[in-house]
């Protein structure tokens, strides 16, 4: 798609995910219009309306018509430089009104542009300009007197400088005598410092203005404006709940102008204050920021604080104004007066673009309009469609207003009705005419994931959009900084019954909140797989509560892990309320949310130590399955899903959380953590325990095979990576043999060899430490001639290994401890099999293993074909491990994937582990060491934490 490829890449991403894409071909009165898979005109009802610049409603036939003429009549589009009389008229027409619905009589000049950033903009370059002038005039007026008094015969008198109570900093501290004309050069500097000092505006919390480069400074909602915050406005947001901030603010931005006096004998310091503050901008009703207006008394507390402040107040209609809520300015409902006016949107008609910047003749200045400009404002076209637009809105006595009064009275109340039908859904109904927004209730923590995600990500009112957009033909957006306000700007020109079909739609959405069922909001993301919604019935509300033990054990970490979805098909466990859909349709809707993968924090649950102490465990879940993971690796392109897992890390620690267990594919795409770096945060793959467990679930599985593991042959298929040849050396200390077993390929045997060398150096360094008494290897390599020089000799070096290998393949030949073979037919040899081979597909069947053989399978994908346990009731085939909490602790039931309530992955019990015993540090962070898996069996074991039972299904 080109305006995904060379337009907007990210931001068509995201609309696709949310079921937003759409391209409208047509657009006339109330709707605009597609084309459905089948070519079909699909007509949907506009309640966005241009984020409210559409109140003539699309293409309103008398502004086409008047367009149209004037291109016929060839009217000059660039006739720059040159007497623009449509523009004069237009500013005109919009003076007289202001005048008409403010009860004024000055002349209000325009500064036309094209956009309502632009017209903030110019508000903003005004009111610095005239400042600066200002600055000047009185800077000029105190240095003139200042150097006057230099050139007086008292420029060289001493003065007692503690006497003056000057400002501190303007002379060195300690400094109690100068002479006059010391004094008067430091006052200079200082009023010179002032003069150039930087302006400062002050806007309100939650207010949009625009997104250039200082409007952008003046908006609130910081994911637009901090990364720009060096350009440098300097900007205070004031927050109208405290309206005292209002007099602090005069306090701290009260400047002075310095000078000196002669009284009698001596002279006197002179303050001549001004403020810092350089304009104050209101939105009267804030649009983007969720549709909020002030109380009454606040409108009047800014306008005399600016009057106080003798800056201006710069009132910011673009969106409210032009007849949007029911008056030309919204501003004037609350009888509040400004002295420059912005205005945009709605001035061109809903057709043309054009923004006009309104200054009170008394407070403009005339050399502004010979300094500023811009190639496309104040063309005839803009000009004579706004002339029109607002001929409209005026004409028959104010008829359009009070048709949008009435309609917006109608809506309103009728959202005040589903307010109190869904009081649990719906928070608030604010707004007037038809500029009105529609708060839902916060749905953290709700039973639907898909719900509670859409809630983290700021982008629950968006996915509704796209469920309106697809299944009920209807146009809405949320708020840009408040997504669960739904803003409502339709045209004039929408009916009552537009309004009725709205309002039935609305209900639905209320419906599908109160009950928890996220199906219509997946459906609204795949309407191309699920056209129709239909009937929803059941309540999902109560399915999914997480078991909450009541205890008063006290908390000592928290942890966070990072998971998953195993296959997208378990989407439904996590999501009741997504039964309905196919394993095709969750595989499609979970791709579909990959440009926002970060699900909502499933938990904290408790999870309690023997000891009497507690974490906090909380799942940090990825929106994805193994198979999208499984993509990243064979792609290669590990960057994208590193930063993702990074992000979920920093969410945790934003959230208090110190350490992170990283489960499933996200440790195997770190490369077991080492590729993040995540400052504070103690981290693990969970491998030491998972290679712990499984070693427990071998040897309970030999105890019920009935074999003495001493006595025992243990092969490992695929030995060479970090965990299996941990495996090995772990099992080498119980087994009476281990077989190495590697694929053949180029290389294997030196890869298996070296993992002998390993297993060798492990046992070297339990003889050196005295610590081999359960050691089978180690006791038996010790008792061979020459391995105790050997190892007094070289304990040291890096080859012992190498070397103890070669010695005992001379000592013991064909009955050394460890053989290593690329013949799967020496398996038949074990009856203890461990599988860790990389292959794509199993490649182990029936024919392979012993009579009675223990068989732990930890190759991810599996290397033993499933249906072995079928085939051969003789053998034991299982999994690894899954460890059991000692007090009956587990995760919440629709995210146990296959676990018991009291049980957790080892990986899990592992991080959870490592919160009990305090530990600060990364644990099991890149390869894994033998005393590693030893160390954290030992601590499961002082907190109570033990195998549970051989883990026989797919779960990773
Ligand atoms: N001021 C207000 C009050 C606005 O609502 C907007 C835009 C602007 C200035 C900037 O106008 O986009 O023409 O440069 N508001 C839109 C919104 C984008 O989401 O409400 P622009």
């Amino acid at each position: 798609m080109d305006y995904r490829d060379y337009v907007r890449p990210k931001y068509v991403e995201l609309m696709q995910a949310l079921g937003l894409e759409k391209e409208f071909h047509r657009a006339r009165g109330s709707k605009l219009y597609y084309r459905d898979a089948q070519g079909a005109e699909v007509a949907v009802t506009d309640f966005l309306g241009g984020y409210g610049a559409a109140l003539f409603g699309h293409n309103d036939p008398q502004f086409v018509d008047a367009v149209c003429d004037m291109l016929r009549a060839d009217v000059p589009f660039n006739a720059q430089m040159s007497v623009r009389s449509a523009a004069g008229e237009l500013a005109h027409q919009l003076s007289d009104a202001l005048n008409g619905e403010l009860n004024n009589s000055e002349r209000y000049i325009s500064t036309f542009s094209n956009s309502g950033a632009e017209s903030v903009e110019i508000a903003v370059k005004h009111a610095e300009y005239r400042r600066q002038k200002n600055l000047q005039q009185q800077f000029d007026e105190v240095d003139f007197a200042l150097a006057q008094l230099l050139a007086s015969d008292k420029a060289y008198a001493e003065l007692d400088l503690d006497e003056l109570d000057l400002p501190s900093g303007l002379l060195p501290s300690n400094q109690s005598y100068g002479t006059l004309r010391q004094l008067v050069e430091a006052l200079r500097q200082h009023n010179l410092e002032l003069l150039h000092s930087e302006p400062v505006f002050i806007a309100m919390r939650r207010s949009f203005h625009g997104k250039l480069v200082n409007s952008v400074q003046l908006t609130h909602g910081r994911q637009y404006r901090q990364p720009f915050a060096r350009f440098g406005l300097q900007v205070e947001f004031l927050d109208p709940q405290q309206p005292e901030q209002l007099q602090e603010m005069k306090v701290r931005y009260r400047r002075d102008w310095l000078s000196l006096e002669w009284q009698g004998e001596g002279v006197q310091l002179r303050r001549q204050p001004f403020s810092a503050i350089t304009g104050f901008l209101l939105e009267p009703i804030q649009g983007e920021g969720g549709i909020n207006e002030f109380p009454a008394e606040f409108y009047l507390a800014v306008r005399r604080f600016c009057n106080e402040q003798q800056c201006p107040l710069i009132i910011d209609e673009v969106q409210s104004g032009f007849g949007r809520a029911g008056t030309l300015l919204a501003s004037s409902q609350f009888k509040l007066q400004g002295d420059y006016y912005c205005l945009s949107k709605a001035l061109g008609g809903s057709l043309t673009k054009i923004a006009a910047t309104l200054i009170r003749a008394s407070h403009y200045d005339p050399d502004f309009s010979y300094i500023h400009s811009s190639t496309f404002a104040e063309d005839d076209v803009s000009c004579r469609v706004a002339s029109l637009a607002l001929q409209r809105l005026l004409a028959e006595d104010g008829a359009m207003l009070k048709d949008v009064q009435k309609k917006g009275e109608y809506l309103k109340a009728s959202l005040v009705e589903l307010q109190q039908a869904y009081p649990d859904v719906v928070a608030d109904v604010r707004g007037r005419g038809l500029l009105l927004g529609f708060e839902l209730h916060d749905v953290t923590g709700s039973s639907s994931l898909v719900q509670a995600s859409a809630q983290y990500n700021d982008a629950l009112g968006y996915i509704i959009a796209g469920y309106l957009l697809q299944h009920e033909q209807l146009r809405v957006a949320p708020s840009g900084s408040n997504a669960n306000v739904i803003r409502l700007e339709p045209p004039a020109c929408i009916t009552f019954a537009e309004i009725d079909g709205l309002i039935a739609s609305l209900q639905k959405v209320c419906e599908m909140l109160r009950r928890r069922d996220a199906f219509p909001l997946v459906a609204g993301v795949c309407a191309d797989l699920i056209p129709e919604v239909g009937e929803r019935e059941g309540n999902f509300q109560e399915q999914v509560s997480a078991p909450k033990p009541d205890s008063a054990v006290p908390v000592v970490a928290r942890v966070a892990f990072i998971n998953h979805l195993i296959d997208a098909d378990m989407f439904s466990d996590v999501d009741p309320s997504l039964a309905a859909l196919s394993a095709e349709q969750k595989r499609v809707f979970i791709q579909r949310m990959a440009p926002e993968r970060r699900s909502a924090p499933i938990g904290p649950v408790l999870i309690r130590s023997r000891l009497g102490t507690a974490v906090e465990f909380t799942l940090y879940p990825l929106c994805m399955d193994s198979n999208a993971m499984a993509e990243y690796i064979a792609s290669g392109d590990l960057a994208t899903i590193r930063e993702e897992i990074t992000n979920r890390i920093r969410d945790a620690r934003a959230d208090g959380y110190s350490v992170a267990g990283l489960g499933m594919y996200t440790s195997i795409v770190t490369n077991n953590c080492q590729a993040l770096a995540v400052p504070d945060m103690a981290l693990t793959s969970g491998n030491a325990l998972t290679i712990g467990m499984g070693l427990e679930a071998i040897e309970q599985g030999c105890v019920k095979q009935g074999l003495d593991m001493a006595e025992e042959t243990a092969a490992v298929v695929g030995a060479a990576g970090n965990i299996a040849s941990t495996y090995a050396s772990l099992l080498s200390e119980k087994v009476d043999h281990l077989i190495l077993i590697g694929s053949g390929r180029d290389g294997s045997t030196r890869r298996l060899e070296k993992t002998a060398q390993l297993i060798y150096a492990d046992a070297a360094k339990a003889i050196r430490n005295d610590n081999f008494a359960q050691d089978r290897l180690a006791t038996r390599l010790q008792q061979l001639p020459g391995v105790s020089e050997l190892i007094a000799q070289h304990g040291d070096s890096n080859d012992l290994g190498q070397r103890l290998f070669r010695h005992v393949g001379e000592q013991a030949g064909e009955n050394a401890f460890i053989t290593v073979s690329n013949d799967l037919q020496v398996l038949k040899r074990a009856r203890i099999v461990l599988c860790a081979a990389n292959a794509p597909e199993a490649f182990l069947g029936a024919d392979h293993f012993a009579e009675n053989a223990v068989i732990c399978d930890i190759a991810v994908p599996l290397n033993v074909d499933q249906a072995l346990p079928e085939q051969r009731a003789d053998v034991l085939y299982m999994h690894g491990g899954i460890v059991q909490t000692p007090l009956g602790d587990g995760l919440a039931p629709n995210v146990r994937a296959y676990l018991k309530q009291d049980q957790l992955y080892a990986c899990m019990a592992e991080s959870v582990l490592m919160g009990l015993s305090g530990m600060k540090q990364h644990y099991s962070y890149g390869d894994i060491s033998r005393e590693q898996v030893q160390q954290i069996r030992a601590i499961a074991a002082t907190h109570g934490f033990g195998l549970a039972q051989f883990k026989t299904a797919n779960s990773l």
